[in-house]
C-alpha cells in the first residue's frame, strides 16, 4: 500500500535562538510542505524529486535511528520525496523533511507515537545524526501548526497556546536567495555561548537571567523573550505600531547583540520600510542568510512583493524570491490513513 504524509516548513514570528535558551517562540507553519510518498520496497531507497544539496539522506537517516532507539521495527520501503519549501532559506525545510519521514515510516510500520514524541526524535535527529544542536522550534511546529495561527510555545515547559493572527494581515516572506550555508558552525558556537553566559550569570539557562552583566549575547535572549511575550499581546489586541517596533527591536538584537544577521537581511528589512502596508519586519530563523518576514496588511501584499523586489533588485542587482502566504496546518497523512487525525 501506498502511504502520503506532509509536513509544512515555518516561519518564525518572534522569539529567535530563544528556543535551546529555554525561552519562548511564536513560529507558523507555512502554506509551503514536503510530501512523503512511501511504499514497500526490497531494500531502503530513498528519493527526492527536487534538487536537494548533497548529504540531505541524512536526516532522513537520523530519524530512521531515532524511531528504531524507540522500538519501532522499519521494513523495506521506498520514499520519495517532493518538496515545495525553499532549500536553505530559513524556512525549515529539513524540519518538513524530517517530520514528513518521521510520519511515512511510522506509517509503513504500522505504529503511532504522540505528536510531540514525534517533534522530539526528529529533533533529535538534527542534534546526533546531522550535528546542529537545534532546538525543538522547528520540528514542534511542523507537528502543531495550526491554520490562521501563530503558536506561542513555551520551550522549557513544552506548553503551547495557538495565537490568532488578524485575518487582514499577511505573511509576506522575503527570501534573500542567499543560502545559509555556514550557519551551522557558527549556531552551535552561539550555543556554547549562551550556556557558558548562563553558568557565569549563576542560572540553568539565560529563561532565568534578567540582567545580562554586559554580555550582549545574554541580552539578547533575555530582551527577545520579554519581546515574544508583548508581541503575542499586541497581536491579540491587533495594535500594529506595537507589532512593528517589537519586530525592529528584535531584528537590531539579533543583527547587533546576537550577531546572526548579514548585509542582505539589513537590507531587506531597510527596503521594507519604504513599502505599501508593512507592520513590521525582521529576518527569520538562524540567519547568516536566508529570509526576512513581513506582516503586512493584506490588501497591500501583492504591492508591498512587487515594491520590495523592485528596491532589493535594484541595491543588490539580485531578485529575491518573495512569498505572500498565511499559517497552515500542521504535519498530516494527505490520503485517508485512519491513524492520522
Ligand atoms: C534554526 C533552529 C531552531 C531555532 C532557530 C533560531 O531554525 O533549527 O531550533 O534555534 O534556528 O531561532
Amino acid at each position: 500500500m501506498t502511504l502520503r504524509y506532509r509536513a509544512p516548513g515555518r516561519v518564525n514570528l518572534i522569539g529567535e535562538h530563544t528556543d535551546y535558551n529555554d525561552g519562548y517562540v511564536l513560529p507558523a507553519a507555512i502554506a509551503f510542505d514536503t510530501v512523503a510518498t512511501v511504499s514497500p520496497a526490497e531494500k531502503l531507497e530513498l528519493v527526492s524529486l527536487n534538487d536537494p544539496p548533497a548529504g540531505w539522506e541524512r536526516y532522513v537517516l537520523g530519524v530512521i535511528e531515532q524511531l528504531q532507539k524507540r522500538g519501532v521495527v522499519i521494513p523495506p520501503v521506498r520514499l520519495v520525496f517532493d518538496s515545495s519549501v525553499p532549500i536553505g532559506a530559513g524556512l525549515s525545510s529539513s524540519a518538513a523533511l524530517e517530520v514528513s519521514a518521521a510520519l511515512a515510516l511510522l506509517g509503513a510500520a504500522k505504529r503511532e507515537l504522540g505528536k510531540l514524541e514525534i517533534a522530539q526524535l526528529c529533533q533529535q535527529a538534527e542534534v546526533e545524526t546531522v550535528g546542529l544542536a537545534c532546538g525543538i522550534m522547528d520540528q514542534f511546529i511542523a507537528m502543531h501548526g495550526k491554520a490562521n495561527h501563530a503558536v506561542l510555545l513555551d520551550c522549557r515547559t513544552l506548553v503551547s497556546r495557538q495565537v490568532r493572527i488578524p485575518k487582514d494581515i499577511a505573511l509576506v516572506i522575503a527570501d534573500t536567495r542567499l543560502k545559509h550555508e555556514l550557519a551551522s558552525s557558527e549556531y552551535n558556537t552561539r550555543k556554547a555561548e549562551c550556556e557558558a553566559a548562563a553558568l557565569e550569570l549563576g542560572v540553568t539557562s539565560l529563561r532565568d537571567a534578567n540582567v545580562w552583566n554586559g554580555n550582549r549575547r545574554a541580552r539578547h535572549i533575555v530582551t527577545e523573550n520579554a519581546r515574544v511575550l508583548s508581541f503575542v499581546e499586541s497581536l491579540e489586541t491587533n495594535e500594529r505600531r506595537m507589532m512593528g517596533e517589537l519586530m525592529a527591536a528584535s531584528h537590531a538584537s539579533l543583527r547587533d547583540d546576537y550577531e546572526v544577521s548579514c548585509p542582505e537581511l539589513d537590507l531587506m528589512v531597510e527596503c521594507a520600510q519604504r513599502c505599501p502596508g508593512l507592520i513590521g519586519a525582521r529576518m527569520t530563523g538562524g540567519g547568516f542568510g536566508g529570509s526576512t518576514i513581513n506582516l503586512v496588511a493584506a490588501e497591500h501584499s501583492e504591492a508591498f512583493r512587487d515594491r520590495l523586489a523592485r528596491l532589493y533588485e535594484a541595491e543588490t542587482g539580485k531578485a529575491p524570491n518573495i512569498l505572500i502566504t498565511k499559517a497552515a496546518d500542521g504535519a498530516s497523512a494527505s490520503t485517508d490513513d485512519p491513524r492520522i487525525q
